[in-house]
């Protein structure tokens, strides 16, 4: 079997052709990295599967994908009256916002386009107007991400030194936003500072998103990649090949506390041990100020079957029982800095949480 072309140009993950009457074009993460599939998403269910399977993941991505899914889920109702189509919208926004809990992206995404609905028909506006001014807002998001990314990317690059062995968990990639990634913009903006960076990835039980995804992402720009499961990280530290850690994020809380895929907060904490400083890179939209503390993010629990029958084999007795949470909270007091487009947030507390999201 052979993978799909690690050197060809990085594809754009999310990409909506045509007008309000339009549809959404998604790359199928869960095919990477052995085949390179497209799937047209024409309806909502389309879209809400293609989050809940992880088709598309990452929490930029999601809450790309879900502004985009809300036009094309008015379409069925953009001839029917004014009553009718708001309702369709509300109906839509909410089946979206069930797909996956954790990724506060998603919502800021759904309020942001609750926000345009609201306006628009205040202003008077038709239904097909309101439907341009949505499908304009899910433009802005996905555009405006493509900056955030690169923002992200040379504020976190004035910490990592030449020459430095980085560690990340999952994927937080291009494939994860619009196209550059937060976590690993960093390090696409080191290579492209000229610094010869090695990076160390997690492979990221139980889904792989960082031997399928981040890998995959890494080689396609020629940065040094190196493969480990997710139990070798601290001897990697202790061997002294790592000097910072940096992962995305789903969620951070008001005290800077950050919710991240699986294995993170025990990243963090090895890196504590190690004396490594670790960073969050995440756009403002990832922070839930409404959330004091980590303690209230919700945590997804996904199918037993991922751990089970990982990648379609079974490797566990018929009948275990299984714990399967997606994410985990890693405290902020493990956290070096979060690396955010409008700078670092270090040290991470409360008031310079505020002082950078706020302002
Ligand atoms: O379950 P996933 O693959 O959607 O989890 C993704 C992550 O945990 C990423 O690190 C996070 O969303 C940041 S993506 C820029």
């Amino acid at each position: 079997m052979t993978t799909a072309d690690p050197q060809a140009a990085a594809p754009d993950p999310i990409r909506y052709e045509g007008d309000t009457d339009g549809h959404l074009v998604l790359i199928d993460q869960t095919r990477l990295p052995v085949e390179l599939v497209y799937i047209d998403c024409k309806d909502v269910e389309t879209v809400w599967e293609a989050i809940k399977m992880l088709r598309v993941r990452g929490a930029p991505a999601i809450g790309i994908a879900a502004a985009y899914g809300v036009v094309v889920g008015v379409q069925t109702a953009s001839s029917d009256s004014a009553e009718a189509f708001e309702a369709r919208f509300h109906e839509v926004v909410e089946y979206l916002a069930g797909s996956r809990p954790t990724a506060v992206n998603l919502f800021w995404a759904l309020d942001r386009l609750k926000g345009i609905f609201a306006a628009e028909k205040a202003a008077g506006k038709s239904n097909a107007e309101i439907h341009a001014a949505l499908l304009t807002e899910a433009r802005f998001i996905h555009e405006d991400d493509r900056k955030v990314c690169r923002a992200i990317g040379k504020h976190g690059a004035e910490l990592i030194t030449p020459s430095a062995g980085i560690l990340t968990h999952c994927n937080a990639g291009g494939l994860a936003t619009a196209d550059y990634g937060t976590a690993l913009a960093v390090m696409f903006t080191c290579h492209d500072q000229g610094k010869n960076i090695q990076v160390f990835v997690d492979e990221t039980r139980p889904l792989l998103q960082g031997s399928r995804l981040t890998a995959w992402e890494l080689m396609q720009r020629g940065i040094s990649a190196t493969l480990i499961c997710d139990s070798m990280a601290a001897q990697v530290m202790k061997e002294g090949r790592i000097s910072a850690v940096i992962t995305g994020a789903d969620r951070i809380a008001a005290n800077g506390d950050s919710a991240n895929k699986i294995g993170t907060y025990g990243v963090a904490v090895l890196a504590k041990a190690h004396g490594i400083p670790f960073y969050i890179a995440a756009p403002i939209s990832t922070f839930d100020l409404s959330l004091p503390t980590g303690d209230g993010i919700p945590i997804e629990l996904r199918d037993p079957v991922e751990i089970t029958n990982g990648m379609g084999k079974q490797t566990a007795p018929d009948n275990v029982q299984v714990y399967n949470p997606a994410f985990d909270v890693t405290p902020a007091e493990l956290i070096a800095g979060i690396i955010t487009e409008k700078g670092v947030i270090s040290p991470v507390t409360p008031e310079n949480v505020a002082q950078v999201v706020a302002g």
